[in-house]
């Protein structure tokens, strides 16, 4: 099997959360979000290291709270992350020591599965790049800067992208320090290596999956837990 790392990315601000601490530290069910995140790598038979990715300041919290408090020993290195997600990306890559992928994972997206990261694993050895999602449920549409509808795009062909999304940590790392020297901003993984060429494989993940990001989605994930046996 490869050597498979996971960088959990724990260094944002929350701010659509809209409370005084970082949202990964919120609890659902007594714990904190970022626990169930880490958890679910932590006992991964094919995980073999995990990096956290936190904002400047919380450093200790995060290893006093959470990483000793529930006794992560996979957790090899706890690095400080930028000001936007990429940059925070591009920290926790140059912490991977001796992986061949790399998985990068939101820790604000605490119902991740074993399936999925299997999955991640499977897909990123086999193409290189890879990142799960789902089919919207809804009909999207393009809408112009007044307000209209412009366009609606056949919804067969559409896809929301999730976190985990893995990768050969050469390639990722190669193009990460690349898009950094072009100045160029993307809002997630898949953008950066696409940028150059790569082909990125989409697989289904599940709508359980989702990401922790205003007050509704608390109340959403306790009822995810609670249908979830742990
Ligand atoms: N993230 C990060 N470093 C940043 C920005 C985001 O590590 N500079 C992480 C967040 O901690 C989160 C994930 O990337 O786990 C997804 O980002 P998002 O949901 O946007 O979180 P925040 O940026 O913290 O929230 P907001 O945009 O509401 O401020
Ligand atoms: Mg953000």
């Amino acid at each position: 099997m490869s050597r498979n790392c996971a960088i959990i990315l724990a260094a944002g601000k929350g701010s659509r959360m809209g409370e005084s601490i970082n949202k990964q530290y919120l609890e659902i069910k007594k714990h904190p979000i970022l626990y169930y995140t880490l958890k679910a790598f932590s006992q991964s038979n094919c995980i073999h290291e995990i990096i956290v990715v936190v904002a400047e300041g919380e450093m200790d919290y995060c290893k006093e709270e959470i990483i000793n408090k529930y006794n992560f020993l996979k957790v090899k290195d706890v690095v400080v992350g930028g000001k936007e997600r990429q940059h925070s990306v591009l920290n926790g890559l140059k912490a991977v020591s001796d992986c061949e992928i790399v998985l990068i994972h939101d820790g604000a997206r605490p119902f991740i599965n074993e399936s999925i990261i299997r999955s991640a694993v499977m897909y990123a050895n086999l193409y290189g790049a890879t990142a799960c999602g789902v089919r919207p449920k809804d009909t999207i549409k393009i809408v112009d800067p007044l307000g209209f509808s412009m366009k609606t795009p056949d919804r067969e062909r559409l896809f929301c992208v999730q976190t985990p999304q893995a990768f050969k940590y050469d390639l990722i790392l190669k193009c990460h320090k690349k898009i950094s020297e072009e100045g160029i901003m993307v809002t997630d993984d898949t953008m950066v290596v696409e940028r150059y060429g790569n082909k990125v494989y989409l697989y289904e993940g599940s709508y359980n999956n989702i990401k922790i990001t205003t007050p509704e989605d608390l109340e959403m994930g306790k009822q995810i837990l609670e249908r979830t046996p742990s």
